[in-house]
């Protein structure tokens, strides 16, 4: 086969060696528009992992990069003028200019010809003359920018400025971050050593912090003058130095994030940063051109065609190209947004910048550094109080709200379970809520329990507005309280346009077949073309409502529930006050935020004067709408916390969606953790996190890393009630207190639990 390879980068001459390896008859020419020796870039970061694929793919290249790779364990980070070390973390790194110089010797050794200082032209024209062309030209791709329609790129340039530097002072013992306080704002560094005597230095700060040092209007000796003044105390006398020379201008970047619908055409495919790029804070890119390259002359000896080769490659890298860019995303953002962090404790700040790319979990952490992270844990349970035993996990420290204790962070999120008689809780309920309580949750939602007859969402609602609601409450809470450690709140809501529709396991939100009550919401918007149009609220509502939700407030507080939680998300009458979607008013209630706020937070005021002083009052918000800047956005979720946290709300229930049928959400492990995250480093209101949490190491990452005070699991809690009494067993946490007549059964648990693990099995 006659193989042109645009771009001599680690993509395309990995590329070379690997098709050669495969067939020596190939005839292959790569292109390039620099010189052999003319590179920028410092180190190159690999796993062990990616050298033994590499050592499987080309065992005579990959002993030659063994040779020259700087190994290392530890990541230090400076935050506050505190260094910080956990270990076990395992990187490999090499100068790019020698990954590249060896590259070029082994491809040279096959048979590969290497054209430098040659500038590529429009792609077709080797199109025409090759079998196959790859496109591995980089950043700035000629090739895919020749066929964009084709390739449909989606370049997203991120928010932060960069430039890579490198330095002779050493920073051998350890990857070290370093954030530094300057008088323009924060600026910080990513530093690893990747030859005896070189070290990369990469600085980044974001765009509002380089504006204001003026380093857009720099020279580069200009830019790494001022550098070397930020980071004098790390740099021993050292110079930094920039290599770069063939880049114009001052040499700072924003890194651009490439994705492509397509990474093939005719004879030609994309590799490496041209198909897809992966953000340099976790050291990723040229794992994923070298894999590519090994993945794409696999499939060419493979499969019988050019286009079944082709078919191959994309898909099947695709999907570890997404994940690897999906764990970019969130480490890229993380950085973005850390200013938002600085403020953290250095234990918390170190944590939450370990755990950044959601790729490293609690346990995982515990594997690496046992030590460190057990530092972090009693770093955790200290501040929360518990001086007792600091060795326990984050869900397991104790939290406290005005005079309220919770003896753990795990709450029941609430769930309807649509089996109420006229309102009424019946047994159903009764069994259904003492359970939750006895599985060790520290708190336990009961369901949205409506404040009206006509303020419920299905005939199955709850109710706290008859006598013989408040008897059954008053039973169910005094079985908590006399029987189990759990708090219980009450959540209170009103359907609004969501309301008179059917059972949750029928066509939820469907009207109700017959029997349908008028409805009522902000404004007059049916919430969907198949449910009624409310009534657009007048004054004379608002006063019967707002006296609704105290008259409920007051029986809840009668039955004794700990604690209240208002309902204001997922397109209740509330909510569709809050969301711009559903609030179309022109009077003081609609508009700006202010206004829209201004209905749910006179039911709060009204709520908080008969609910005992002692006790928390929580709302929940639906923080984002998912449908973009028409909807409440995750920014304007933070400015919503902060008019509830200004007016007396204790936490934040930091929820999301459900307010539109045009709403598009991204699912995901964790999916709404980052609102609850933003609110809560941005206003320090407490907050809970809830949204497809289902494991002990997501809810202790969220409260080490400072995400939420709290974490909701709903669904986990429907097939298992003792939830929180098994992710005890499991974290090997033998202090939670089990219900007297279950111990037999515990201690069981407890010793089935030691023998799986003394024979390697995880619980
Ligand atoms: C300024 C900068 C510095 C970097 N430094 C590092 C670093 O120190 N460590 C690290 O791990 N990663 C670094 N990266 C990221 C790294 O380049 C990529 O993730 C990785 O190298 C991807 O490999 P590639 O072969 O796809 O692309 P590249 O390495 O970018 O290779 C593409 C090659 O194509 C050539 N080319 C492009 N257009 C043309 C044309 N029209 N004609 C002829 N030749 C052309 C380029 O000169 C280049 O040699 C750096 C990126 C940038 C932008
Ligand atoms: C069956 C069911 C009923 C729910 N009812 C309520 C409710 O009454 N009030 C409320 O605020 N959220 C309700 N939710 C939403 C949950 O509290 C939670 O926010 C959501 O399920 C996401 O959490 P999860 O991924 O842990 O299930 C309900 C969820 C389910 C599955």
């Amino acid at each position: 086969m006659k193989v042109a390879v645009l771009g001599a980068g680690p993509a395309g001459l990995y590329f070379a060696i690997s098709m050669k390896r495969r067939n020596p008859a190939h005839e292959i020419t790569v292109f390039e528009r620099n010189k052999a020796d003319d590179t920028f870039g410092w180190g190159v970061v690999l796993s062990a992992e990616t050298l033994d694929n590499l050592a499987a793919n080309d065992a005579v290249s990959a002993a030659w990069i063994r040779e020259y790779f700087a190994h290392w364990d530890d990541i230090a980070v400076y935050h506050k003028g505190v260094r910080t070390v956990s270990t076990g973390h395992g990187f490999c790194g090499i100068g790019r200019k020698r990954l590249l110089l060896l590259l070029q010797r082994r491809a040279r050794d096959l048979g590969v010809e290497l054209i430098f200082e040659t500038e590529i032209g429009d792609p077709k024209s080797y199109m025409a003359q090759y079998d196959l062309v790859i496109g591995a030209d980089g950043l700035n791709s000629r090739s895919r920018a020749a066929f964009a329609e084709v390739f449909k790129s989606d370049i997203d340039v991120r928010k932060c400025k960069f430039v890579w530097l490198g330095t002779r002072q050493k920073f051998d013992d350890a990857f070290t971050f370093i954030f530094e306080k300057t008088e323009h704002g924060w600026v910080w560094a990513h530093a690893y050593q990747f030859e005896p005597e070189t070290a990369t230095f990469i600085v980044e700060c974001s765009e509002a912090t380089w504006a204001a040092w003026g380093f857009g209007d720099m020279t580069r000796q200009q830019s790494i003058a001022a550098c070397e003044r930020i980071f004098a105390s790390y740099l021993g006398g050292h110079a930094l130095m920039s290599n770069a020379s063939h880049l114009r201008g001052s040499a700072w970047i924003n890194f651009p994030r490439v994705l492509c619908a397509r990474w093939s055409h005719k004879n030609l495919a994309l590799m490496g940063d041209a198909a897809a790029s992966a953000h340099f804070s976790i050291g990723s890119g040229t794992k994923l051109a070298l894999e590519s390259a090994v993945a794409l002359a696999d499939y060419l000896h493979s499969q019988p065609t050019l286009e079944e080769a082709f078919e191959k490659y994309e898909s099947a890298r695709r999907t570890e190209v997404l994940r690897l860019q999906s764990a970019a995303r969130n480490s890229l953002e993380w950085f973005e947004e850390v200013e938002r962090y600085l403020d953290l404790d250095p234990v918390q700040f170190n944590y939450a910048l370990l755990t950044r790319s959601q790729r490293i979990s609690h346990e995982n952490l515990r594997l690496r550094d046992p030590e460190w992270l057990a530092n972090a844990e009693a770093w955790f349970q200290r501040r929360a109080g518990n001086t007792d035993n600091v060795r326990r996990a984050p869900m397991f420290a104790p939290f406290q709200l005005r005079e309220l204790k919770f003896r753990n962070r795990v709450v029941v999120s609430p769930m309807a379970q649509y089996k109420a008689i006229d309102g009424c809780p019946t047994d159903w309920h009764f069994a259904h809520y003492a359970e939750r309580a006895k599985g060790g949750a520290g708190l336990v939602h009961i369901e949205m329990t409506c404040i009206s007859p006509e303020g419920r969402i299905t005939p199955g609602c709850t109710g706290f507005y008859a006598p013989e609601h408040e008897v059954a409450w008053k039973r169910l809470v005094d079985f908590v309280h006399r029987e189990t450690e759990a708090k219980i709140c009450a959540q209170i809501g009103h359907s609004g346009p969501k309301g008179s529709t059917q059972l949750g396991w029928q066509q939820s939100d469907a009207p109700l077949p017959n029997g349908n009550w008028p409805v009522m919401a902000a404004s007059a918007i049916p919430w969907s073309p198949g449910n009624q149009v409310p009534k657009a609220m007048d004054r004379a509502d608002m006063d019967r409502v707002r006296d609704q939700f105290a008259s409920s407030a007051a029986m809840a507080a009668r039955c004794g529930f700990d604690m209240l939680e208002i309902h204001a998300a997922h397109g209740y009458l509330l909510s569709s006050f809050v969301t711009p979607l559903t609030n179309r008013r022109t009077d003081q209630y609609g508009g700006a935020l202010e206004n829209r706020l201004r209905f749910p937070l006179e039911v709060f005021h009204a709520v908080r004067t008969v609910w005992p002083a002692e006790k928390p009052i929580s709302m929940r918000i639906s923080a984002n709408d998912w449908v973009g800047d028409e909807g409440v956005t995750p920014h304007e979720a933070v400015e919503i916390a902060r008019l509830l946290q200004a007016a007396g709300v204790d936490i934040c229930d930091v929820s999301a969606g459900q307010t539109s049928i045009a709403a598009r959400p991204v699912y995901g492990r964790m999916f709404q953790t980052p609102f609850s995250d933003r609110i809560r480093n941005e206003t320090g209101m407490a907050t809970m996190a809830v949204g497809n949490i289902y494991e002990p190491d997501h809810v202790n990452s969220i409260l080490l890393a400072g995400r939420a005070d709290l974490v909701c699991l709903a669904r986990p809690h429907l097939t298992d009630p003792y939830w929180t009494l098994h992710a005890a067993v499991a974290l090997g946490d033998r202090d939670v207190s089990w219900p007297d007549p279950y111990l037999p059964g515990r201690d069981q648990l407890y010793r089935l639990a030691e023998r799986t693990s003394t024979m390697g099995l995880k619980v």
